[in-house]
């Protein structure tokens, strides 16, 4: 006599290249998941923008909507899962999710870095979960483990490769020599980009998943307008081919360490040693390299975008709800992992006492002289030059000098190269690139 199983509902928003993911995951591993909660999860509806749009045949037609309200407001539906994206449409959506008691599920770290506070607590308020592990690092637990495996300790700094479109692009660029068009365009086709790309190559995106990493392992909420954030836009093959030469590699890397003056939080392209764990992360691979007290170094690594990686965790998360739901919990894990925030405002420490090597890329006039002019204005701010270059000589035009500094603060280096870059003998605006090296080598 076959067992009645319980039937959990979902109600997706979006039925593009996670949803996708998800409709499928769902159906390929239907009696494992069936096994391990021992209730059947079943998908009810699926909320689009056009149902006339061609779809992924596992997307299935009779249960498409245009209309969001017939999810959220369906008594039928136990968990909501957001994958359309954007920020104010959804945040309203998910509100009234959240108040009518149904359990969230989203991938959306735009809207969770704009207003997860808000939406945690109106989760907790209305007695359900929302789960957001596929919002960081795509298919890689790295929510999870931070805020459970890793309850017990003291992280003191990450560094993470957490945005897969701008790896790809770099590790593309570099190895094949693509341009940086090109590449996004592919990036985009394998459904890694953002819905607007510019959220990708502009670093926002990499500042929001920090954003929520950091509330994660500080206990300290920090807004994205307030993460100093570069893309990698300007990143020339000339800098990639220099970082190759002189024994690193090019990542965007996003970052958050305890100093004694505050967070030092950042998005920003930077050289890492070929010998470093972080330069062998390529394509669409993400990492987060957390440093602990009692653990020490870990690094988590896997795909961090794509339709099936983060489909992944999404599902992932639906099961871990549907395990609360069939106990009749909820909240037993506060949403960002603390109870009491930490700090009530973060205390961020002043980007120009950071300290770092750099690395220096300045067009200047072929001529005698010019070097001397321009390490003599480094060493007036006590920058010394550990190596430097010369790329070709052209008497009749500017030619690029690149050179890696020893340890210097950020807030010297800008100054030295305003003072550089009104030399008479330079032109265009001088580019400098940190050099990242946390201390774990291969
Ligand atoms: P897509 O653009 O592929 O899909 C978005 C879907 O949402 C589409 O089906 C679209 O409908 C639907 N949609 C958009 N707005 C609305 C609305 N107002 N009402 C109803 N439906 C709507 O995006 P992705 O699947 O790539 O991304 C979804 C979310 O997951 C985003 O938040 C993204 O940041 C996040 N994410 C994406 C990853 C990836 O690798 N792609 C990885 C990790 C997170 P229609 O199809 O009719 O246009
Ligand atoms: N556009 C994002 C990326 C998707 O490229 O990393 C995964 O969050």
């Amino acid at each position: 006599v076959g067992e009645t199983l319980r039937e959990i509902h979902i109600g997706l928003l979006g039925a593009g290249t996670v949803a996708t993911g998800v409709v499928r995951l769902l159906a390929e591993n239907a009696e494992k998941i069936e096994a391990r909660l021992g209730a059947r999860v079943r998908i009810v509806r699926i909320a689009c923008r056009d149902q006339d749009k061609p779809r992924d045949p596992s997307v299935a037609r009779d249960l498409l909507t245009t209309d969001p309200a017939s999810v959220l407001d369906d008594p039928d539906i136990d968990i909501v899962v957001e994958l359309a994206g954007g920020v104010d449409n959804v945040y309203e959506h998910l509100l009234a999710a959240l108040r009518g008691g149904k359990h969230v599920v989203t991938a959306n770290k735009a809207l969770l870095a704009a207003h997860g506070e808000t939406l945690m607590t109106t989760a907790a308020q209305h007695e359900v979960d929302l789960f957001y592990e596929a919002s960081v690092g795509g298919g890689i637990p790295i929510i999870r483990s931070i805020r459970e495996a890793l309850a017990s300790d003291r992280i003191d700094a990450l560094y993470g490769i957490i945005n897969g479109t701008t790896n790809y692009i770099l590790s593309e660029m570099t190895a094949r020599g693509e341009t940086f068009e090109t590449v996004l365009a592919m990036a985009a086709a394998k459904g890694y980009a953002e819905a607007d790309p510019s959220l990708d190559v502009d670093g926002h995106d990499a500042a929001q998943k920090l954003a929520i990493l950091t509330t994660l392992a500080f206990g300290t909420s920090v807004a994205v307008g307030d993460i100093p954030t570069e893309g990698i836009r300007a990143i020339t093959p000339h800098d990639l081919r220099m970082a190759d030469e002189l024994g690193y590699v090019v990542k965007l890397i996003a970052s958050a360490v305890d100093t004694p003056h505050g967070l030092d939080v950042r998005v920003a392209p930077a050289f890492v040693a070929k010998d470093n764990l972080l330069s062998r992360v390529d394509g669409v691979f993400n990492a987060v390299l957390l440093q602990a007290h009692a653990c020490g170094f870990q690094l988590f690594y896997g795909k961090g975008a794509g339709m099936m990686p983060t489909a992944s965790a999404v599902v992932s998360d639906v099961i871990e709800v549907s395990r609360n739901l069939l106990q009749g919990r909820h909240g037993r894990i506060p949403g960002f992992g603390f109870r009491r925030k930490r700090h009530s405002a973060p205390k961020l420490a002043p980007p120009e006492l950071s300290r770092a090597r750099y690395y220096l890329h300045v067009d200047a006039v072929d001529r005698p002289g010019v070097l001397g002019q321009v390490a003599s204005i480094l060493g007036e701010y006590d920058i010394s030059i550990a190596e430097m270059k010369q790329s070709g000589r052209d008497r009749s035009a500017a030619v690029p000098v690149v050179m890696l500094t020893h340890d210097a603060d950020e807030g010297r280096i800008d100054a030295a190269l305003r003072r550089i870059d009104a030399l008479e003998v330079t032109v265009n605006k001088t580019r400098r690139i940190r050099v990242v090296e946390p201390e774990v080598a291969t």
